[in-house]
């Protein structure tokens, strides 16, 4: 029946904000993320009691208009005095009623599973939906409250964000999961998942020369998406610092700059501090460059021996095409190099069979990996896009191996044409 939706939505919203406001014992994680979003408070740095429900807040959180229209069918809801905002009349007939038709919402709202589960509805457990619910740390909402507060306390903070682009977990487009890595690779990124988690003990037993890596690979062998994949599955913000960016006008800034990317880091840690272009580095230490390019490079190498994972709970994350502009002082600031290889052909078959998991069409992936050597990750992808672009235009939705071999053909034809320019 139309309208059960909307329905279900205002009572599951109206119960939830009665229940938070009643049991002092909740917090934030225990809300759904899409309610937690809505009622964000950026100053206050959470969701502050009481909350309201009105017919704006209704349609905040599902897209869910005009609430009233919804309400007749819920005799124990109704408008306040004012015509504002909804009320309970009945708290104990609306939660029968939503325990009836909402018992997957339930499931998934920690705050519904602890009333439930105190006043015995069938087999809620208030702790395993509260394990499943995501944290406030992955929202951007939260990740803006950490930034306002710097930007309060600092006078500068406008020009310190301009140098580093923050990305909170939930804006990650691309899982672990997703990306296709060797044994190798996967054995050191397990490493730094657990140094993290057990961040207290490694400080206790003093060890802490850990918590800096260094990717090292041809450009689109995926460094930049596993870093920012490691802050989706470490819950972490992401902190990206461009090189070249941290170059101001004022070259006598620059020096300056690369050491506010680090305080800023360490404000909203834990974090990942990403830093691309890493052979930016090497560039400027060959000998008649500026002096204060130098000077600043000399702050950069200085900022990292003195930020730790263990004390300072920001994971340093370099990344280069070009390791061999890179010398000695540098290696030696990571305590863990991970190599980016272009993919073998095993590899290059699992990113294909990844990448075309959700296109329709009938395609002998081991072929493509066959006639693929050399591709890198993201020349798999631009793959896909051509072929799926040339099946567009013939209206088709579903690919076929011969697209595909027709886009490896003028893939080849391309690379030919950039070597003519003389590129890399
Ligand atoms: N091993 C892989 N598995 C799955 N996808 C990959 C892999 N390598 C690259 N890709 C895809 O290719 C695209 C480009 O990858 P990414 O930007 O991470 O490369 P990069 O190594 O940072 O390149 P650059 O050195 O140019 O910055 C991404 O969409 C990424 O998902
Ligand atoms: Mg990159």
């Amino acid at each position: 029946m139309s309208g059960d939706v909307e329905a279900l939505d205002i009572c599951e919203l109206l119960l939830t904000a009665q229940i938070y406001n009643e049991s002092q014992g909740l917090d934030e994680d225990d809300i759904p993320p899409k309610i937690r979003k809505h009622y964000w408070e950026k100053k206050e740095k959470g969701v502050k009691r009481p909350l309201s429900v009105s017919e704006g807040d209704v349609e905040g959180v599902y897209g869910t208009k005009n609430a009233r229209k919804y309400i007749a069918s819920l005799p124990f809801v109704e408008f306040d005095d004012f015509g504002e905002s909804l009320r309970m009349t009945v708290f104990d007939l609306g939660a029968k009623w939503f325990e009836k038709r909402g018992a997957d919402r339930i499931r998934q709202n920690p705050v519904l599973a602890y009333y439930y589960e105190n006043n015995n509805a069938g087999n809620i457990s208030y702790s395993q939906v509260k394990t499943a619910n995501r944290p406030k740390e992955v929202d951007r909402e939260w990740i803006d409250s950490l930034i306002s507060e710097v930007v309060e306390e600092e006078d500068d903070a406008k020009d310190l964000l301009k140098l580093v682009h923050i990305v909170a977990p939930e804006e990650v487009k691309q899982t672990l999961n997703e990306i296709v890595l060797t044994k190798e690779q996967e054995d050191k990124i397990s490493k730094i998942v657990k140094a993290i988690e057990y961040r207290d003990y490694l400080r206790q037993i003093g060890l802490r020369e850990i918590g800096k890596l260094l990717f090292v690979g041809p450009p689109g062998t995926g460094k930049t998406s596993t870093a920012r994949a490691l802050s989706e599955r470490l819950k972490l913000p992401f902190l990206e610092v461009k090189l070249s960016m941290t170059v101001s006008h004022f070259l006598g800034e620059t020096s300056k700059n690369v050491d506010k990317a680090f305080e800023l880091a360490k404000r909203l840690n834990p974090c990942i501090l990403f830093i691309d272009e890493f052979d930016f580095v090497a560039k400027t230490r060959v000998s008649d460059e500026h002096a204060a390019l130098k000077r600043a490079v000399n702050t950069l190498l200085k900022c990292i021996d003195e930020i730790s994972l263990v004390n300072d709970g920001v994971l340093l994350i370099g990344a280069t095409n070009h390791p061999k502009l890179l010398d000695n002082a540098v290696w030696r600031r990571f305590d863990e190099i991970v190599m980016f290889p272009l993919p073998d052909k095993a590899m290059r078959q699992e990113i294909l069979a990844k990448i075309l998991a959700s296109v329709e069409g009938d395609i002998d992936v081991a072929d493509i990996a066959q006639r693929t050597d050399g591709y890198s990750g993201s020349d798999l992808r631009l793959l896909l896009r051509e072929s799926v672009l040339n099946a567009l235009v013939e209206e088709r939705k579903v690919l076929t191996h011969e697209d595909l071999i027709k886009a490896v053909d003028a893939f080849k034809d391309r690379s030919n044409m950039k070597l003519m320019e003389g590129h890399e």
